[in-house]
């Protein structure tokens, strides 16, 4: 039984990489990550995943960043806006539509998470293409924020998951583009439009900026 530090360092040589797409081994090995990091149960959801989401950063005149879930990165590899992308999807994921959130969960600071979650991007409406990118078809609830965590903070995990969008999502009331992104829920967001749990996700964790 692999334990999750051994998991862990059998991928940081991955981080020496950024000039290549990589993908995440397998959703089990993204299952005990996650669960190493506690995020099921600070983020109150279910994560038994049937597929890889796939997180890149592109960069402006460099190679785009494909972090491995868990990574750390520096904030200014993390501008945005991701792109998403599916793969190793068991075949009941389907080819969507797809709702795509990501979530703060260690705001201000990870001892003390007073305005978690922060929503960092929610969108619906994201369909599967040929090759396993996910497109969104109509503008996001909440386009996506950069990570910025306060000077002083220990660095933030920001958790990128993929739900099946149920029939009637567009419909929903509880997000529209001037509703708070402090203090959001995404368990109980879920539970209230439908989401079920998530299909995939993935996360990143992400430190103040050296200069703030
Ligand atoms: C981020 O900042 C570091 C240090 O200033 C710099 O070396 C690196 O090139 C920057 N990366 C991006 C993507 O701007
Ligand atoms: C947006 O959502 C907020 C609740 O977050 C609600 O109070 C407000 O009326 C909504 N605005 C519109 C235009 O629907
Ligand atoms: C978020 O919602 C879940 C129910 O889905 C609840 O158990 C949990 O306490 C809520 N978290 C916060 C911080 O309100």
């Amino acid at each position: 039984m692999l334990g999750a530090l051994s998991l862990l360092a059998l991928l940081l040589p991955a981080a020496l990489v950024h000039a290549a797409p990589q993908a995440d081994p397998s959703t089990a090995a993204v299952r005990a990550i996650f669960e190493a990091f506690h995020i099921p149960e600070d983020a109150h959801l279910t994560f038994a995943p049937t597929t890889l989401l796939g997180l890149t950063f592109p960069e402006p005149g460099a190679a785009p960043v494909v972090p491995f879930t868990s990574e750390q990165l520096p904030r200014n590899a993390t501008a945005g806006p991701p792109r998403f992308a599916l793969s190793d999807a068991h075949a009941s994921v389907g080819r969507g539509p797809f709702v795509v959130a990501a979530v703060d969960l260690d705001a201000p600071t990870p001892q003390d998470p007073t305005s978690a979650q922060i929503r960092h991007f929610l969108g619906g409406d994201f369909v599967l293409h040929t090759g396993g990118a996910l497109a969104n078809t109509t503008p996001a609830l909440t386009e996506f924020h950069q990570p910025t965590p306060p000077a002083g903070s220990d660095p933030h995990r920001y958790v990128f998951l993929v739900f099946k969008q149920p029939p009637g999502f567009a419909q929903q009331t509880l997000v529209n583009a001037s509703t708070s992104i402090a203090n959001f829920n995404i368990s109980s967001f879920a539970e209230a439009t439908g989401l079920g749990q998530p299909l995939g996700g993935t996360f990143i964790r992400v430190g103040p900026d050296p200069s703030s």
